[in-house]
């Protein structure tokens, strides 16, 4: 894809190709997200950060990636804050965003809405998240995780056996991640979920279309026997028409260190898109993993740093400026990894 100038709304638009770019770029700023060197690329830029639905780690790192490019950013952070509220329509609020900003990254709770938005905008945009849809930018920093996990491990992501488990109707990391899967040969997936949240077939035929293996379970301890990856997802709480529904697959698949002892491979990762769920009843990925050193969540959310200031880089076209503009951090860097 020419990234110059393009929105990013789906993990669709990606080939092996964009992500061997995307991830080659993302590599050479990781001396900026460890906050060895500084760019001002961006100066002058301004980003829109627009989310309609709660984000910690998508708001703040896109923020941060914009910042540590040497933009600023402008954000919204609920719908009740913002115009929406007195009925403005989204194609109004994209040409008036669009006038304010250079590039809008926005989260919305209707599938479908970030591309309409798209469309009315006069810059480009970012999907942070729509609805259970797509969550994009989620796909290639998991990606990008796994690869350097499974490299640490001496593997690829050819030949990846992983297993998705948890909410994999509504959760829309598990949606992008597994489209993006299909890229790749010899993948094995492991679902894991309640029946009644099951993948849906059109990304389930999508998979076998790509030559995926699958494989489905409703038992955590069955699914995730050798796996290189265990991703564990939240339950989508605020995505079901009938909360008292969610409530039934609280605590239903849950992942500790005694599972994890009795049945993975010595060097299974586990990853999540976090936030995880730690209420008592809920508990999907136990605290007491915390010190397992394979328990690589903190290292994903770290690398959507590097993968959204490389987004930002390849779509407002300065990748070959960053070194011209980089300079030693004129601060102690104590920062530790
Ligand atoms: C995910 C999301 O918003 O879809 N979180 C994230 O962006 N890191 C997953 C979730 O909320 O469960």
């Amino acid at each position: 894809m020419d990234f110059s100038g393009s929105h990013i709304l789906s993990i669709d638009q990606f080939d092996h190709s964009d992500i061997d770019t995307l991830f080659s770029v993302a590599e050479s700023l990781e001396p900026y997200s460890l906050r060895k060197k500084v760019t001002r690329v961006l100066e002058g830029a301004i980003l829109g950060n627009m989310f309609f639905e709660p984000s910690t780690r998508t708001r703040i790192s896109f923020g941060a990636a914009f910042n540590l490019l040497g933009g600023a950013v402008r954000e919204t952070t609920e719908v009740k804050s913002s115009s929406l509220t007195k009925g403005e329509s989204l194609m109004d609020t994209a040409q008036v965003l669009s006038g304010y900003s250079d590039i809008i990254v926005m989260r919305h709770p209707e599938e479908g809405s970030v591309e309409s938005f798209s469309q009315a905008s006069r810059v480009p945009v970012i999907n942070g998240g729509d609805g259970s849809n797509e969550h994009p930018t989620q796909a290639l920093l998991d990606l990008y995780t796994i690869k350097k996990e499974l490299e640490a491990n001496h593997k690829t992501i050819q030949g990846l056996r992983i297993a998705l488990v948890g909410d994999l109707k509504f959760g829309r990391a598990v949606h992008s991640l597994s489209k993006v899967l299909c890229l790749y040969k010899d993948v094995t997936i492991n679902l894991i979920s309640p029946r009644k949240l099951r993948l849906p077939d059109s990304y389930l035929r999508l998979l076998t279309e790509s030559g995926v293996n699958i494989n489905e379970f409703e038992n955590i301890e069955e699914g995730i026997i050798e796996v290189d990856i265990i991703y564990m997802t939240r339950i989508q709480e605020e995505r079901f028409k009938n909360k008292s529904d969610a409530k039934k697959y609280r605590g239903l698949l849950r992942l500790n260190e005694k599972i994890y002892t009795a049945n993975c491979e010595p060097n299974t990762v586990i990853m999540h898109p976090l936030p995880r769920d730690s209420r008592q009843g809920a508990n999907e990925l136990d605290s007491d993993l915390y010190k397992n050193p394979n328990l690589a969540i903190f290292r994903q959310a770290d690398n959507g740093i590097v993968i959204r200031m490389a987004l930002f880089a390849l779509v407002l076209g300065v990748v070959e400026q960053i070194g011209k503009t980089s300079r030693e951090v004129n601060w102690h860097t104590s920062k530790r990894h």
